[in-house]
């Protein structure tokens, strides 16, 4: 990678990793992703704004030397990550006159997991300011947008402003800027999805703190950066607002094809009745592309065979998951078949129990369904279909 030039004075430094499949060990990301790191010279002094994951270090300092950077004052972490933070001990061994600009709370951690010394940080506060000389650095405490310590950095001069994860998207191009909205629209919901979402609310709180500002270029620290704030701003406050889609998300795992054939017939009844529907097969499904339909449909069924004397692991994974990204869902249920007995119901509904859901009837029958239990299916759509209209998502 190279560096680019922003505006005068602001250059990308980061790197592209093309070939990164996984992250946490959890997320796939099927786009690769990009660690952006940004470098800010002013008259009297020069600021890097986050770094790169510790794996591609050499490519952050290969960046620097392309500038010609001979001296960092400040290494301002936005957010305590890994993937962000992972090269400030390299950055922080090259430029021994540098020191680490962050809150409390991340310089805390920072010292936790990388072992920084306490006399290499500067330690700011919300609102506080650090002039470089002609460019100043604002710093906005913005914290859960998935770790406690998060921040972003303002810069009022060139009205970039810098936002580590949150409006970012993992996705690997050498576009500086979005190259095509549709592709980072999917991306950045699926980001949200997998990593925000739990903090709706608070993260509709940043977005409103932000209302105010003056603001031409989003520079987050993955994924390609945006010169129409409003395209990721706007698309930020319908994931986080209140309103649901017409849409059942339904993951589902069938073992001997009777709760295949329940969902294949659920799928159809609520298609007939003007329901939207995402059936997710577990067995092949990207968790990412779950995640992503999680955050605005109105309802979640989950399909599942009793395996033993419970839910199939796979629908536990599941619904462990969506339990923790806690989506707006406004309604959820079950359907599945069973050989003997068992919990499956009430196993699961004890899994989502941080969803605010209302559960509706399940359809949970024994063996491969028989005419009756289509007919079940059948109602239990009806009922979907009553719910939506009351939710105000599908007009009658
Ligand atoms: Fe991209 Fe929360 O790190």
């Amino acid at each position: 990678m190279t560096a680019r030039e922003i505006v005068p004075g602001v250059f990308s430094v980061g790197v592209i990793d093309w070939d990164r499949r996984v992250f946490d060990e959890l997320i796939p990301l099927p786009y690769g992703t990009t660690y952006n790191s940004y470098l800010v010279q002013g008259g009297d002094a020069t600021a890097l704004i986050d770094t790169v994951d510790p794996a591609m270090t050499a490519g952050l300092m290969g960046n620097l030397d392309e500038l010609g950077v001979e001296k960092i004052d400040y290494i301002i972490c936005n957010h305590a990550e890994q993937d962000h933070s992972g090269s400030i001990p390299a950055v922080l061994d090259r430029f021994p006159e540098s020191k680490v600009v962050t809150n409390e709370k991340c310089r805390d951690l920072l010292a936790d997991h990388l072992h920084i010394p306490e006399e290499r940080f500067i330690t700011i506060g919300d609102g506080e300011t650090l002039s470089l000389g002609g460019k100043t650095l604002e710093f906005i405490m913005a914290p859960w947008v998935h770790w406690p310590e998060t921040m972003l950095t303002y810069l009022p001069e060139d009205r970039i402003l810098f936002t580590c994860d949150f409006l970012g998207s993992h996705y690997a191009t050498t576009s500086l800027y979005v190259p095509d909205e549709c592709e980072v629209y999917d991306s950045a919901k699926r980001y949200y999805a997998e990593i925000m979402m739990p903090f709706r609310s608070g993260i509709k709180g940043h977005l409103q703190k932000l209302e105010s500002r003056d603001i031409s270029i989003i520079a987050p620290s993955h994924g390609p950066l945006h010169d129409k704030p409003a395209f990721i701003m706007d698309a930020y406050r319908d994931w986080t607002g209140d309103a649901v889609q017409n849409m059942v998300v339904l993951p589902y795992v069938s073992m001997h094809g009777s709760t295949q054939a329940m969902v294949d017939h659920l799928v159809d009844a609520l298609v007939q009745r003007g329901v939207e529907v995402e059936p997710f097969n577990l067995s092949v499904t990207d968790i990412g592309d779950l995640a992503k339909a999680l955050v605005d449909a109105a309802t979640i069924v989950i399909g599942t065979p009793t395996l033993l004397f419970g839910p199939h692991p796979q629908v536990v994974y599941a619904a462990y998951l969506a339990n923790l990204l806690r989506p707006k869902a406004r309604y959820a249920t079950v359907i599945g078949s069973y050989g003997w007995g068992g919990k499956t119901i009430d196993n699961l509904k004890d899994m989502l129990g941080r969803l605010k859901v209302e559960f509706i009837e399940p359809v949970y029958i024994k063996g491969y369904p028989k005419e009756a239990d289509f007919a079940a299916l059948d109602r239990l759509a009806d009922e979907i279909r009553k719910k939506h209209e009351e939710a105000g998502v599908i007009t009658a």
